[in-house]
């Protein structure tokens, strides 16, 4: 693990030698920010990132001590298909994570994308509103710089509600409900997992100080894999300045 010199808005960024260190670092994050939160208020509200990256990440924190109770789940984003197709975020999370812990099912907050993308973003919105600010948002990033399910260009980035209707998205499927920048913003700490060389190229575009949407995430704390990183220096575990290799 490397501390690396910073992305512009970020609050800190760290690089892991593998996905698999990413995995286990940011479970362990999850774990501590939860309890944590449950000492503090009572309550960890949080909301989960979808895709490929986070997957890892969902199967080491089911071995890890949390007080599920006391964990109200919700998600960044939600594709909209019907309730229980394989490609939805919550199924990806359901599989990797919530079946295998003892969490009260009324607190698992899905993202109701079966009734389309416009009321489903009504209803998610009048839900956050009770509850803002969540305790931690954990995101991941596209190729082309989108998070959650915000994604370049799309009016969906300057809706100010907090739970937003995405249409025309690049990446399948077009119709997508996501947290907007404004109830992504507002959570205490955001959490970017970003991992693989395909994502190089946009980390490149963010340190050159281009607005891409994850870039407009507030403060984050970037948790990425060598292969993503494209910095040109980063700070070794020995607290030296170091080349990538
Ligand atoms: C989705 C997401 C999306 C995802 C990024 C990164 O619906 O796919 O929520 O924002 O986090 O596209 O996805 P990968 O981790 O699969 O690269």
């Amino acid at each position: 693990m490397m501390n690396t010199t910073n992305l512009p808005n970020a609050q800190a960024v760290v690089v892991h030698d593998d996905m698999e260190q990413l995995a286990t670092a940011v479970a362990q994050r999850v774990a501590e920010l939860a309890a944590r939160a449950i000492a503090a208020r009572g309550t960890f509200h949080v909301a989960l990132a979808g895709g490929e990256t986070p997957r890892r990440c969902y199967e080491k924190l089911r071995h890890l001590p949390v007080d599920w109770a006391h964990v109200q789940i919700y998600f960044g984003d939600e594709r909209c298909l019907p309730i229980g197709d394989a490609q939805r975020n919550d199924h990806m999370v359901y599989k990797a994570l919530l079946e295998h812990v003892a969490i009260p099912p009324a607190n698992i907050h899905a993202i109701p994308s079966e009734l389309g993308a416009s009321a489903a973003a009504a209803r998610y919105a009048a839900l956050l509103q009770q509850v803002v600010p969540l305790d931690l948002a954990l995101l991941g990033m596209g190729e082309d710089g989108h998070t959650a399910s915000l994604f370049p260009d799309n009016p969906a980035l300057d809706d100010p509600a907090l739970a937003v209707a995405v249409f025309n998205a690049p990446k399948p499927p077009a119709e997508r409900v996501s947290l907007s920048l404004t109830a992504l913003n507002a959570a205490r700490l955001k959490i970017f997992l970003v991992a693989g060389a395909g994502k190089r190229e946009a980390l490149e575009q963010i340190l050159r100080g281009e607005p891409l949407p994850a870039a407009r995430i507030a403060s984050a704390e970037w948790h990425l894999d060598r292969a993503a990183w494209p910095g040109m220096f980063y700070i070794n575990g020995h607290g030296n300045f170091a080349a990538p290799e």
